[in-house]
């Protein structure tokens, strides 16, 4: 990346300062405390997500970790200041904060979330706020809870995809050590690689309500050109309203782990979703499926799991699939 290795060292050393400091901040703060128990969060829970706390006020993180010109910018380089008309102060500031490790266990951005009801009146704060894009931390590669994940299993049959920071916490505390979540942003190609180089099988978790359902989509297209070699990807819809962290104080972990069994796979979702609105019974509900349908599978490399999608969109539309063969897939596996 852009920065010197010599400065990302220096980033890395004053991210792990600073998360120390939030750290060491919670449990010296009553409305933060307060807010933790409202959540359910236990101690061990805290401690292995190193939850900690922004405080008020413009200067918390400056005044203690930027005493010299060269960490003041640092910080900066680090996402942790906002500049404005009298210069650069604290980017969170009332904030639950909520680290984001590499997968290495560095820190390397931080997620951190209001915890004072919005004001009635004026411009609400974002409920999360993230870092921004540094040379360490790319949102489009990162998942959240990617090394808590690996620290609990040794070796992984299915890794949950889900929304929220709060989420994944939740799952880790009620036994389900195999959630991460992707950070404000929707699944991207690359988050799909470290997903499947982390576990065979993928199960995508978005709420129940229309962002989600929107985002399961994009994670399906994002999902395509990786399914190759017995890789699974597939979809868990929850109830209208609810998310991983609510139902799985609901159900608890055994009723999650039904819900993850009972996930539904990438070619239910695929073609169910393709045809809500198509008339099978005409001839031109058929041809809207086909022509929906090519390109995406299209997309897929090379492989049984393409020849059998193909040969079910032929089955449901009446239509040869027609499609080109996946020639860079092919390239790729050549001996
Ligand atoms: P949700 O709005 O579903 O929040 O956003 P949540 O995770 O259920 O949060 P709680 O339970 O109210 O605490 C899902 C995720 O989208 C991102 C965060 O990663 C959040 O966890 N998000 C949401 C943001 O980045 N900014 C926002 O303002 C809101
Ligand atoms: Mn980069
Ligand atoms: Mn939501
Ligand atoms: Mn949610
Ligand atoms: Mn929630």
């Amino acid at each position: 990346d852009a920065a010197p290795r010599e400065d990302k060292t220096d980033l890395y050393s004053l991210l792990e300062e600073a998360a120390s400091w939030y750290e060491r901040e919670l449990p010296r703060h009553a409305d933060a405390q307060a807010y933790c128990r409202k959540r359910g969060l236990d101690a061990d829970t805290i401690k292995r997500f190193r939850i900690g706390w922004a405080p008020a006020g413009y200067d918390g993180v400056m005044k203690a970790l930027g005493n010299s010109t060269r960490r003041r910018d640092l910080l900066d380089q680090a996402g942790m200041l906002a500049s404005g008309d009298r210069g650069k102060y604290d980017r969170f500031r009332e904030r639950l904060m909520f680290p984001i490790l590499d997968r290495r266990g560095r820190v390397i951005a931080f997620g951190g979330r209001v915890v004072q009801a919005s004001p009635a009146s004026g411009q609400a704060p974002p409920k999360y706020l993230n870092s921004p894009e540094t040379p360490l931390f790319h949102k489009g590669r990162e998942l959240f809870a990617l090394w808590q994940v690996k620290q609990a299993n040794q070796s992984l049959a299915r890794i949950v995809v889900v929304e929220g920071y709060m989420d994944v916490i939740a799952l880790h505390q009620a036994g389900l050590p195999i959630a991460v979540a992707t950070l404000g942003t929707a699944t991207t190609p690359d988050h799909t690689e470290v997903l499947f180089r982390a576990a065979p099988d993928v199960v995508f978790c978005f709420d129940g309500d229309r962002a989600g359902r929107a985002a399961a989509w994009k994670a399906l297209e994002s999902a395509l050109p990786r399914l190759r070699d017995g890789r699974q990807a597939y979809f868990l819809f929850l109830p209208d309203g609810e998310d991983p962290d609510s139902l799985v104080r609901k159900e608890g972990k055994d009723g999650f782990e039904k819900r993850i069994r009972d996930a539904m796979p990438l070619s239910d979702y695929f073609f169910s979703e393709l045809s809500h609105d198509v008339e099978m019974g005409s001839l031109d509900g058929r041809a809207r499926l086909a022509e929906r349908a090519r390109p995406l599978i299209g997309r897929l490399p090379d492989g049984a799991f393409r020849d059998l999608m193909v040969q079910e969109l032929e089955k449901r539309s009446g239509v040869g699939a027609n499609l080109p063969a996946s020639a860079l897939h092919r390239a790729a596996h050549q001996p």
